[in-house]
């Protein structure tokens, strides 16, 4: 009988009744069906003889990844997915992955053999022996590789690299790999602070951990995908820059926020642009240029933000599209109206100067934009 009452000392090795597994292996899936048998093969035969469970996190896949899931879950015990509808991400799918479990070690691998399973017992054993909170799997240490990556995406991933030294002092050659190991403990000392944004879930972890976890590397090949396709686009540097945003400032002001206003600075230039070539083109009364440019601008923030903001909870489909450019319109035209009435009583009443009753009406409608859209055109399901 293992002693509940007690709770175990963070690295002590733990004590599992029989069928218990030691290791968790998280794998998120979109679109993945070809490769999902073929992992699990593998990994079973890289972690024979140990106790282990294999957790896959689909987010919706639209190619019958789930089906494939479900018989495998059928066949095998120690397989189970999680299916998420409405939201897409990898950091937040391998999240919710390991909080749905309960092992002492967890792993986070592929679905798409990119990453090389059979170093999955060297993490464990690292793990295990207290060596380490975290093991990571790399491409940069030697005896690592980065596999047929054209020169392009090497020094993309290289720069990201560099720029992770800004937010984590954690000695990782690869912060950027999705492959690694960690303890319960280490992952539950990171969770809650998580940011959660994009595809960096473990540079998340190392920096968002309340203490400097130990880490260590053990070198991979990585390799080609042999069927389905990256979900790696371009804009997953956009995600990356957020991510790096939020650990920098994301205490004092979100990410998400940081990224809207980017996006509303962007729409001035739209605005401007359009009232040009309004002007330019002798459009008759100014207030028509004016409101048709600030009808352009807002058109142009709401697909941006769409992208980009709110990445993770994109409208799509022609209804979902026009409801959200409707409320968004109308919540920033409320905006506008607050912006307006506060820098004039501002002005006004209160004398402040110009700059700053036009600034503080500014900040005012910004700050409205955001919460009101938030919540009207982008709520969270
Ligand atoms: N659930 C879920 N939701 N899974 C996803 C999503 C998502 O939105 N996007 C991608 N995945 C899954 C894929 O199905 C795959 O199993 C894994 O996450 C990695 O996605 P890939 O599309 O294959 O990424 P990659 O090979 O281009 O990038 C890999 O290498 C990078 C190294 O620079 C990943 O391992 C990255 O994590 C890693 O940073
Ligand atoms: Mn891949």
């Amino acid at each position: 009988m293992t002693d509940v009452s007690r709770p175990a000392p963070a690295h002590a090795a733990p004590r599992l009744a029989g069928g218990a597994p030691e290791l968790s292996v998280i794998v998120p899936t979109f679109n993945e069906r070809e490769n999902v048998r073929a992992l699990t093969d593998a990994i079973e035969v890289a972690l024979a003889g140990h106790r282990f469970e294999i957790v896959f996190v689909d987010d919706d896949s639209t190619d019958g990844t789930r089906d494939a899931l479900t018989a495998l879950a059928a066949e095998r015990d120690h397989v189970r997915m999680i299916h998420r509808i409405g939201r897409r991400g990898l950091a937040t799918a391998v999240t919710e992955g390991m909080l749905s479990t309960t092992a002492p070690y967890i792993a986070v691998i592929d679905a798409d053999l990119q990453h090389d399973e059979r170093v999955l017992p060297d993490m464990l054993d690292l793990l295990r022996t207290d060596q380490a909170d975290l093991v990571v799997g790399s491409r940069y240490t030697a005896g690592g590789g980065i596999g047929d990556w054209d020169a392009k995406r090497a020094r993309v991933s290289s720069t990201a690299t560099r720029l992770a030294k800004l937010i984590t002092s954690a000695d990782i050659t690869d912060p950027m790999s999705g492959f690694f190991a960690i303890t319960r403990p280490a992952f539950y000392s990171a969770v809650r602070d998580l940011s959660g944004q994009g595809y960096k879930i473990l540079l998340d972890i190392a920096a968002s951990a309340e203490q400097p976890l130990r880490v260590r590397e053990v070198p991979y090949e990585f390799r080609s995908r042999q069927a389905g396709t990256s979900k790696l686009d371009a804009l997953i540097i956009w995600e990356y820059l957020l991510l790096l945003v939020d650990k920098l400032v994301g205490h004092i002001v979100p990410a998400r926020f940081i990224s809207f206003m980017f996006i509303g600075g962007l729409g001035v230039f739209v605005h401007m642009g359009a009232l040009s070539v309004m002007v330019a083109l002798g459009q008759p009364r100014f207030l028509w240029a004016q409101a048709t440019a600030t009808l352009l601008a807002m058109i142009f923030n709401f697909f941006v933000n769409n992208t980009l903001t709110y990445r993770d909870r994109r409208l799509k489909g022609f209804l979902a599209v026009t409801r959200g450019l409707f409320t968004f319109i109308l919540v920033c035209s409320v905006g506008a109206i607050a912006n307006v009435g506060i820098a004039d009583y501002l002005f006004s009443d209160f004398h402040y100067g110009w700059f700053s009753a036009g600034l503080a009406g500014i900040a005012v409608g910004v700050v409205w934009n955001y919460a009101a859209t938030s919540v009207f055109t982008w709520r969270s399901r």
